[in-house]
């Protein structure tokens, strides 16, 4: 894979700080980074921080002759992936609005032929007034990418809409900036994680789902364009707020949710372990009296079974973790459950684990994928669902 070239701006703003985080962040995931910072900037985080942590010069007076060849103004968005300008204040997204260059960051937005994506940080008021408002409408309307702002506590004491974005989601942007999404104008639906089944009223029963693929894969298809919605049972990742996320802790959440959302997608990937048993919940707390006690479990409606047989135009792809047996039981998941793709994986190399195998079945074809992490294997998966999800619909006949 070749470096993607980051041109990182760093403007006035109080987050400026978390500008460091994000360097070391880049960079661990592969990207080089040239920093270029306003004035203002450098009265909140030293440039030598950044230099430090970016491992470049820290550029932000175009007219310094020492700093490159005195037209860096325009030279460095050639073969740059990306600018990025995180923090973005209010001042500067009103300079970008307007097409003033009057330093170099500015002149770089101006004089760009790459892609600009903007991150906002700044106190509610000044994000709310209507005159960042307009800016904002005005730069996205020029074709400016904007991820976030988050809601929350403000450093000067507010609680409100302003904050510097998470960086988690961030990074999905970032990403997302760079890629070629082939899942533009594409809705996708994924369920997660492990449901839990109340036994009584202190205790339940789960599952060892951990929640990973399902997080991976909702990842990996917002950056390829898509639009996401997550249905998360209990998982321990936490799912990016750039993706629209709906808690369903149990079957019967799960189930509700999936009913109120389907139709409404494309693609629905199905990876939550969802409990096929559940337990007729005692009242109370059932006493110890250390005695064995035996626990009845009732059949769960299986949910991916009963949206198959009322799939209307959107694609359904299953998991099956199975013990033994991959292929038949996969193949039976797919005939039975009138499913579009399964992917099935054995449960001893993938529950719970970083990295999994898999080989995924559709009607005509089995593909297998060898043992790969899941952040990357993910990615491999939503490609091969593309291609036969592309051929499916193209061969569908024309009403
Ligand atoms: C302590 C302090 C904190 C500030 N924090 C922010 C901020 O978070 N966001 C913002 O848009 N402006 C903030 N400002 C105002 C900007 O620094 C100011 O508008 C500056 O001109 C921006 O310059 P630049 O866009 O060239 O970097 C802050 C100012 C001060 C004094």
């Amino acid at each position: 894979m070749l470096t993607k070239k980051i041109l990182l701006g760093v403007t006035g703003s109080i987050a400026a700080y978390k500008a460091a985080d994000l360097i070391r962040r880049l960079r661990k995931d592969g990207y080089f980074v040239q920093v270029i910072m306003t004035q203002s900037a450098k009265e909140f985080i030293t440039s030598l921080t950044l230099q430090a942590l970016s491992g470049n010069p820290v550029l932000e007076n175009m007219w310094d002759v020492s700093e490159g060849n005195g037209m860096e103004h325009i030279s460095l968005s050639r073969g740059a992936d990306l600018i990025l300008i995180a923090p973005a204040s209010a001042n500067f997204i009103a300079k970008i609005a307007n097409g003033i260059a009057d330093d170099l960051l500015s002149n770089l937005c101006l004089a760009r032929n790459c892609p600009l994506l903007v991150a906002p940080a700044m106190n509610m008021e000044m994000f709310s007034n209507n005159a960042t408002q307009r800016n904002l409408a005005t730069i996205k309307n020029d074709g400016v990418l904007v991820s976030g702002p988050d809601q929350g506590d403000q450093a000067c004491g507010e609680i409100g809409m302003g904050r510097l974005i998470n960086i988690e989601s961030l990074m999905l942007d970032i990403r997302k900036s760079t890629s070629d999404l082939p899942f533009k104008g594409k809705k996708i639906l994924v369920s997660t994680g492990a449901t839990v089944e109340k036994i009584d009223e202190a205790r339940a029963i789960t599952n060892l789902s951990s929640g990973l693929m399902g997080f991976c894969l909702a990842s990996a298809a917002y950056e390829f364009g898509a639009e996401v919605t997550v249905i998360n049972g209990v998982s321990s990742y936490n799912i990016p707020s750039c993706i629209k996320t709906i808690n369903a802790h149990n079957h019967s959440e799960m189930h509700e949710a999936v009913n109120n959302h389907i139709k409404n997608n494309d693609i629905y990937i199905s990876v939550a372990a969802i409990s096929d048993f559940k337990p007729i919940a005692s009242e109370g707390k059932i006493k110890k009296n250390n005695e064995k006690i035996t626990l009845d479990l009732l059949p769960t409606q299986d949910i991916l079974g009963s949206v198959g047989k009322d799939k209307g135009n959107t694609f359904l792809v299953g998991f099956a973790a199975e013990s033994s047996n991959l292929i038949s039981n996969a193949k039976h998941k797919l005939i039975s459950k009138n499913i579009d793709i399964v992917i099935g994986n054995l449960i001893s190399q993938s529950m719970g684990k970083s990295s999994a195998e898999v080989v995924i079945i559709d009607k005509e074809s089995e593909t297998r994928f060898p043992n790969a992490e899941k952040s990357e294997l993910s990615k491999t998966i939503l490609m091969h669902i593309h291609k036969i999800y592309l051929k499916e619909k193209t061969d569908e006949p024309i009403n």
